[in-house]
């Protein structure tokens, strides 16, 4: 529990993010008394609405999407309903040109309490509430800011977010969210690494062969095209969330957990990327984008059709759309820990499978004693599977049961979270939302990282366009283009495809 209340100030508080994510998880940390008595949850959007008419909305959506995510008996218990709706707040605001005396008359000074301003809006907006709140007296130095993604299209524009909300906010008050830090796989991938003793020895070059993380998603853009064809898989996941990932595997351990220490390390993974560039981008890199067919069995349209069906750009533009809904690359990470190890990236919409998972290949053992059933012994694999169904397999060589000689077949340790702990796994917002209100800043992107990040993302988004290296189509409910399996199979590997 955070002991002090809070204002958490939702820029955009009628929006997609706050309706589906922000208030469910607000909710369900509010039904476990984890936010202190007189926090408030203030709103600001452009709606009109007053504060019942906000907790209308707020109660008939959180009543009918709670199943969704927390399973059926959230919001049965009125005691708790009715506390969490008392907390709402709405402030009808254009924050372009509106006068902002209500919001700063309704929030007053900050005392003791803990301030969020949480901004849930278009990132074109960034600059402009955090100047609009200063101007209006909200900010002092112990405000907290909370920005969303995406940070910017390319390097030069994150610097200008970065640089206006560094205007009003020290770069401690600054929390950037990368949701996929807030996902227990992913937190518990430092404590594989870091609160076991058997991995960490092995995690090199020395004894793995390959790492794969593979983002694959079976929705597609759907009513987002408008936003999506401006960005594109490779802004969209892969700078971001993938890149994040990354740095978890690959990280140096930091002397201990907190916001620098993780943070310094994961930037020296950032900056030991290796360049990709010119000639390496058309060889390692692979863009794809889906065409009509099925997913789970139902017939689902291309994404040429989806964003001629939206607002986007004109007719002409919407046909040839270059943006990919796919990508598949192969990093490596230039350091003596890493020299040589790919890193293979995978990202897709509309792919066969909803999966997430990050794949640890080992190298096979050197020499095979059991020559008998042939030389091949499956090498030893950990995966961290994300979503679904969270857990960490672990693959292993086992002698086939029977009388009939050694045969070694391979056999899962199969640590599963849902049959081990139980429980609803939190959200990814629950447990950030949290870390905002306690001030941990350690599973937040810093300025640099991000910068980092962009800094190895643009070349490649600069050759695809400079060689107009056009995305392949793959048929929607597939695995993706074909050279993306010829990525890997090149290096005589292959994806990992048994979820
Ligand atoms: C978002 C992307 O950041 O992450 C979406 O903008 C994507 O395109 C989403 O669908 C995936 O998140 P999750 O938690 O559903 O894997």
């Amino acid at each position: 529990p955070v002991m002090d209340p809070a204002d958490i100030v939702v820029f955009g508080g009628t929006g997609d993010l706050a309706m589906r994510k922000l208030l469910p998880s607000l909710y369900l940390r509010d039904r476990d008394d984890q936010l202190a008595a007189g926090t408030r949850i203030v709103a600001v959007s452009r709606s009109g609405l007053d504060d019942a008419g906000y907790r209308d909305k707020v109660d008939s959506e959180l009543r009918a999407t709670a199943p969704r995510w927390a399973g059926a008996d959230v919001c049965t218990d009125d005691a708790v309903h009715e506390r969490f709706l008392s907390r709402l707040h709405h402030v009808t605001l254009d924050v372009a040109d509106s006068d902002w005396s209500v919001l700063a008359e309704l929030l007053g000074p900050q005392d003791q309490r803990i301030r969020v301003l949480y901004l849930a809006s278009a990132p074109q907006l960034f600059g402009r509430i955090c100047v609009g709140s200063a101007a209006a007296g909200i900010v002092d130095d112990r405000t907290r800011v909370v920005l969303e993604k995406p940070l910017g299209h390319d390097l030069a524009s994150a610097r200008a977010i970065n640089d206006e909300v560094g205007s009003v906010f020290a770069e401690e008050q600054i929390f950037r969210i990368d949701h996929y830090l807030g996902k227990e796989t992913v937190q518990n991938l430092l404590v594989l690494r870091f609160g076991n003793s058997l991995f960490e020895p092995l995690w090199n070059a020395g004894q793995i062969d390959h790492v794969q993380i593979t983002v694959s998603e079976s929705i597609g853009v759907g009513n987002r095209a408008d936003y999506y064809d401006g960005s594109g898989a490779l802004r969209d996941m892969v700078q971001n969330h993938l890149l994040q990932l990354l740095c978890l595997v690959a990280m140096e351990p930091p002397a201990r957990i907190d916001g620098e220490g993780v943070r310094n390390e994961k930037l020296k993974v950032l900056q030991s990327l290796k360049p990709l560039d010119g000639p390496d981008v058309v060889r390692d890199t692979v863009r794809g984008q889906y065409t009509e067919g099925l997913v789970d069995g139902s017939a689902v349209p291309g994404y040429a059709t989806e964003l001629a069906e939206s607002r986007a750009g004109t007719p002409r533009e919407r046909e040839r759309s270059a943006t990919e809904t796919f990508v598949a690359l192969r990093a490596e990470v230039a350091n003596w820990r890493w020299a040589g190890v790919p890193f293979y990236l995978r990202t897709g919409k509309r792919m066969a499978t909803h999966a997430s998972e990050i794949v640890v290949q080992f190298k096979p053992v050197p020499h095979s004693i059991f020559p008998a059933f042939g030389e091949e012994i499956p090498a030893n694999r950990l995966v961290l599977r994300l979503q679904p169904d969270e857990g960490v397999p672990l693959h292993m060589t086992a002698k086939q049961p029977g009388p009939g000689g050694i045969r070694p077949i391979p056999a899962p340790l199969d640590l599963s979270f849902a049959r081990t702990f139980g429980d609803r796994l939190p959200d990814a917002y629950e447990r950030l939302l949290m870390d905002v209100l306690r001030g941990n800043p350690t599973l937040f992107m810093r300025r640099d990282e991000i910068e980092a990040a962009w800094t190895w993302a643009e070349p490649i988004l600069r050759t695809w366009e400079s060689t107009d290296q056009r995305p392949r189509p793959y048929a929607a409910g597939s695995n993706g283009p074909a050279s993306a399996t010829a990525l890997v199979e090149r290096d005589c590997r292959a994806w990992h495809e048994d979820y």
